[in-house]
């Protein structure tokens, strides 16, 4: 029989609910021993839905059990820094659920505390491991490795061979539709969640670094840490991401478009359901199927426009907010809690490692800084060397 890895999940709140335990417990490759977390009436969710062998309120004997190979930390992100500690002191494996710190201070002890004990440790940046954007990223490197245009482009001049500066630079944007009526008290909390900025847009300055390829060296937010921001991210090889989250939103429509231009060709990821191509001879469209279904008589429209009318379904059926699901769409969070998995199992190096985690909370603790002053603020190449290299 194949090897199973042993984990205990601490922190049993919603995303949880929402999202792990279903995967942990559903793949075949893990064993999940423990289950812990302070609350009674999460511990009985855990016991009542799934088959967790052990329950407690103190995460120190999940640590304790030898058995244990790694853990999941879904806590919220206030409470990081000592579970890391302890869990990699006891050569622990670990998947931390985003964001991986929230101040510079708490990011140097885990990178410290990581590199000093050898531990994995898997920052829950799913959306790398979403296959629309692991689609989206081979084609974008293959193109930008051997940019061929099709016969169809158009040209203002025939013989036309010039190349722009700028046309090796890569163009995204992030379209974020949020309804802050659907967040936990916990995030807008200044010392808990930290806003939006820290809380939800640390995945999608991830994600941006992941597509552009190389380092951010300048942000620019205009509006508020909390909710509603527009936030301009310049890389060194003078790529720009635009992220655009609007709390006002409604869940009626999906919640994210992303957008990647590339030296004559374009591509639109349309909400983890359709991969749209253009400029590129050998590839149009590419659709994913949805991850959970509660509607699948409803068929009409592709991409996100069979979303909306699956949700339009939903919406006639709802008597009370929340009594019935939205569709569920791949973000990676399956694939990514598997790659944690090679990681312990096979010695596989991190998908999202604390360098990723802690590339993410400078940049969105300087958006912040941005938001404040009413200034784009530049991120040095010594505050790089001095938190991640130099000390380490
Ligand atoms: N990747 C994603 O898609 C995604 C989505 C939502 C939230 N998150 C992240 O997941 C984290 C948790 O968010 P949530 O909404 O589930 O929060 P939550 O408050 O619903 O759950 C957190 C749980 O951790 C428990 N807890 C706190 N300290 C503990 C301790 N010392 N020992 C054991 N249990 C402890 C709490 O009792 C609570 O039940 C946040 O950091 C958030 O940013 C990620």
């Amino acid at each position: 029989m194949e090897k199973k890895a042993v984990l205990g999940i601490i922190g049993c709140g919603l995303i949880a609910r929402g999202m792990h335990f279903a995967n942990a417990f559903s793949n075949p490759r893990i064993r999940v021993k423990w289950c812990c977390d302070l609350l009674d009436e999460n511990l009985e969710y855990v016991k009542q839905n799934y088959t967790p062998e052990r329950l407690t309120k103190d995460y120190i004997e999940v640590l304790d059990d030898p058995e244990i190979d790694g853990v999941m930390i879904l806590t919220t992100h206030d409470v990081r820094l000592k579970l890391i500690r302890d869990a990699a002191t006891r050569q622990k494996h670990i998947y931390v659920e985003k964001p991986m710190a929230t101040d510079m201070r708490e990011v140097y002890e885990i990178m410290k505390i990581i590199r000093e004990t050898k531990v994995q440790l898997v920052v829950g940046f799913n959306r790398r491991c979403a296959p629309i954007v692991q689609d989206a990223i081979k084609i974008l490197n293959e193109h930008r490795a051997n940019p061929i245009s099709p016969p169809w482009r158009y040209r203002r001049y025939a013989d036309d061979d010039q190349e722009m500066k700028e046309s090796k630079a890569t163009m995204v944007l992030m379209r974020v539709n949020d309804d802050y009526k659907s967040f936990k008290s916990y995030a807008m909390d200044p010392y808990v969640g930290h806003g939006a900025i820290m809380g939800e847009l640390c995945h999608f300055v991830d994600l941006a670094y992941k597509i552009i390829g190389c380092e951010p060296v300048k942000v620019y937010t205009e509006g508020w840490a909390r909710l509603n921001q527009s936030i301009v991210l310049q890389f060194e090889d003078q790529s720009i991401c635009t992220i655009v989250d609007a709390a006002v939103g409604s869940f009626d429509h999906p919640k994210e478009l992303i957008e990647i231009y590339n030296n004559g060709m374009s591509m639109q990821l349309d909400f983890y359901l359709q991969l749209r191509v253009g400029g590129i001879e050998s590839v149009q469209k590419i659709d994913y199927p949805f991850k959970e279904d509660m509607y699948p008589e409803i068929t009409d429209g592709e991409g996100s426009m069979r979303l909306i009318n699956k949700v339009i379904e939903r919406n006639k059926r709802v008597t009370k907010s929340d009594e019935l699901a939205y569709p569920v769409v791949d973000k990676g969070h399956y694939n990514l809690l598997d790659q944690f998995i090679d990681c312990i199992l096979l010695g596989a190096k991190s998908p999202s490692n604390e360098l990723d985690g802690a590339r993410s909370a400078l940049v969105t603790l300087k958006a912040v800084e941005s938001a404040r002053l009413g200034l784009p603020v530049k991120i040095s190449v010594d505050e790089y060397d001095f938190m991640f290299k130099t000390h380490l």
